[in-house]
């Protein structure tokens, strides 16, 4: 993927490969999932990139190979200039502190057992920073960063709502001062009127705090407003990159095309000209051959079942996998949009 402008960026993956050997029903010992398979993506200081991609697109895998929960199978991973995918326990200690998730579903991370002030102090306890007192004072500044009343302190998860609860475990994934959050889908579990609540709430810590993010999400209609950049991922493989306007306004890769003609639209007249992505992405135990989009793009052609496309670049930040792409120099906007995407 492009690399964020202006100096060595925060976070750079290169070539990262996550294979998972399947132990378990007829396919048991005979291959593995290719869930990650060669992906590049940089994150710059203060920088929000969006992942998106259908479900089983690989993108949670990514993310877990980002945050250290799961190792890569193959790549790197350098945070700030030091690899940190094969690097000594203190050398991540220091990462782990610097680069925290955020889940989708906010209950997976708080303890039901606790109240919210032991779940956001539970961080400061870990890594014995400050005293008591400093540790408490510490938990209302972060309840007010992120919009908790103090009086829900004490209050357990079940007490709260879907929103809040996200409050919350936003709230402790800021309490070491982290450089990155890795949010994995943070508001699809929540109402659709809670959701612009926690994005203006991520793009407001960004602004105050110089965070960067990595926004993965699996269709393209909530990152638009708070990206810089997307990253659009394809069975195991990103297949277009480059910034938000870029992406949103000159899509070159078919996939990126029908993920923003599956963007509800309001205007009638644009409705019409929808066209929609159907099918289901395959399997990633054998993907296709060639380009692992083909048996679903109109596009096509006959080279595209034999030859994997290696990335074209169209501007500085701008890349798509795509032959056809790369033959075109003609956005494919001008392409037939009548037809359904097979
Ligand atoms: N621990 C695992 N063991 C085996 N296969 C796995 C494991 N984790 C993920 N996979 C497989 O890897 C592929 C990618 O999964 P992943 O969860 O990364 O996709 P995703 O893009 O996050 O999808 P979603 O939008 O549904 O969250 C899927 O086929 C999934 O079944
Ligand atoms: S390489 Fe071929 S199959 Fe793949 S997206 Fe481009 S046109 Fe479609
Ligand atoms: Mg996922």
């Amino acid at each position: 993927m492009a690399e964020p402008t202006g100096g060595r960026p925060l976070l750079q993956v290169e070539g990262v490969v996550k294979r998972f050997p399947i132990r378990r029903g007829v396919l048991r010992g005979a291959g593995a999932v290719h869930a990650v398979e060669g992906v590049d993506l940089a994150v710059g200081r203060g920088e929000v990139v969006s992942l998106v991609g259908e479900s089983g697109s690989g993108k949670s895998t990514l993310g877990k190979c980002i945050t250290g929960m799961i190792r890569p199978t193959a790549g790197r991973i350098h945070f700030d200039g030091v690899e940190v995918s094969g690097s000594s326990r203190g050398a991540r200690g220091n990462f782990r502190r610097r680069v925290q998730p955020v889940f989708q579903d906010p209950r997976s991370s708080l303890d039901p057992r606790w109240a919210i002030e032991r779940t956001i102090r539970e961080p400061l306890d870990a890594f014995r920073i400050g005293n008591k007192a400093a540790r408490a004072a510490r938990v209302r500044e972060l309840m007010d960063l992120v919009g908790l009343p103090a009086h829900l302190s004490q209050r357990k998860p079940s007490e709260l709502s879907g929103g809040q609860q996200q409050r919350v475990a936003i709230a402790a994934a800021l309490a070491l001062e982290p450089d990155l959050l890795v949010a994995d889908e943070p508001v699809s579990a929540l109402d659709v009127s809670v959701q612009a609540q926690i994005l203006n709430l991520l793009a407001d810590l960004r602004q105050r705090l110089g965070l960067a993010l990595l926004f993965i999400a699996h269709d393209l209609s909530v990152i638009e407003h708070i990206s810089d950049r997307v990253a659009v991922m394809y069975l195991g493989r990103i297949v277009e990159s480059g910034t938000v306007s870029e992406v949103f306004t000159d899509p070159r890769h078919p996939y990126t095309r029908a993920l923003i003609d599956a963007i509800p639209r309001p205007d009638p007249t644009q409705r019409m000209s929808r066209t929609r992505l159907i099918g289901e992405i395959p399997s990633p135990v054998n993907p296709p051959s060639g380009c692992r989009f083909h048996p679903r793009c109109p596009v096509a052609i006959g080279v595209c079942s034999q030859d994997d496309p290696q990335q074209t670049t169209f501007s500085s930040q701008h890349r798509a996998a795509c032959h056809v792409a790369a033959a075109q120099t003609a956005s494919l906007s001008e392409l037939p949009h009548e037809r359904a995407w097979l």
